[in-house]
């Protein structure tokens, strides 16, 4: 299945708040529910200017869309980002997420000029480390009951992945033209 990376544009906004607002996804993320199209809108007249982010969109060659992902808190001086990443609901399972991912860490090293990615994930939100792990994230700490979901307490684990692990992996890309991101439907 080909992915087509994009940026994220405001026709995304209503698959954007279905997501959000869709219990497996927000049974793991922490977003300020329920998302609504209006709230949506208004977040993304802020991002549009907003150089400390960038938000992806990855659809099918049919126009089906699935996944979102993106950089936020992207920090000049210390070239590290945060990391975020959600797959279709009803698309979950099919090596979407891992494609996905990759296709975001070469852009953050190759693109993006960046020194370091970080993540946080629910301790039980196995597909999600199971992603990051084989792509060569380290488990930097545990920070312990952290969060509240799901009526308790949840652990939140950091990972990171530096541009110098990125070098090492098997999967990296090199290849420029792996990296033409449309930007003509912004
Ligand atoms: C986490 C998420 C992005 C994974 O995407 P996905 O497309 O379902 O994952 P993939 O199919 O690429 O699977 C990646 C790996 O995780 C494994 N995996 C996927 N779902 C799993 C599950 N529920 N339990 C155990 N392993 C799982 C897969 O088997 C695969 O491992 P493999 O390479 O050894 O086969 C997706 O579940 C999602 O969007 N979740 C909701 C939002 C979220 O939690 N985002 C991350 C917040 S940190």
């Amino acid at each position: 299945m080909k992915i087509v990376p994009k940026l994220f544009s405001k026709e995304d906004i209503k698959c954007r708040v279905d997501w959000i607002n869709n219990p497996v996804v927000n049974s793991t993320m922490y977003f300020d529910l329920p998302a609504s199209e209006e709230k949506t809108r208004n977040w993304f007249k802020t991002i549009a200017e907003n150089k400390s982010r960038i938000d992806f969109t990855f659809m099918g060659e049919d126009g089906t869309y699935l996944a979102m992902g993106g950089f936020t808190g992207i920090s000049e001086e210390h070239r590290y980002a945060e990391f975020y990443v959600m797959v279709n609901p009803e698309l979950h399972r099919q090596g979407i997420g891992k494609r996905v991912c990759e296709w975001m860490y070469n852009c953050a090293f190759l693109k993006l000029n960046l020194n370091r990615i970080y993540l946080y994930t629910n301790d039980d939100n196995v597909a999600a480390y199971r992603i990051y792990e084989k792509s060569g994230f380290i488990l930097e700490g545990t920070l312990r009951q952290h969060k509240w979901k799901n009526g308790a307490f949840q652990n939140r684990r950091i990972y990171g992945l530096l541009k110098s692990d990125w070098e090492r992996q098997d999967w990296k890309k090199n290849n420029e033209d792996e990296f033409r991101l449309d930007t003509a439907n912004q």
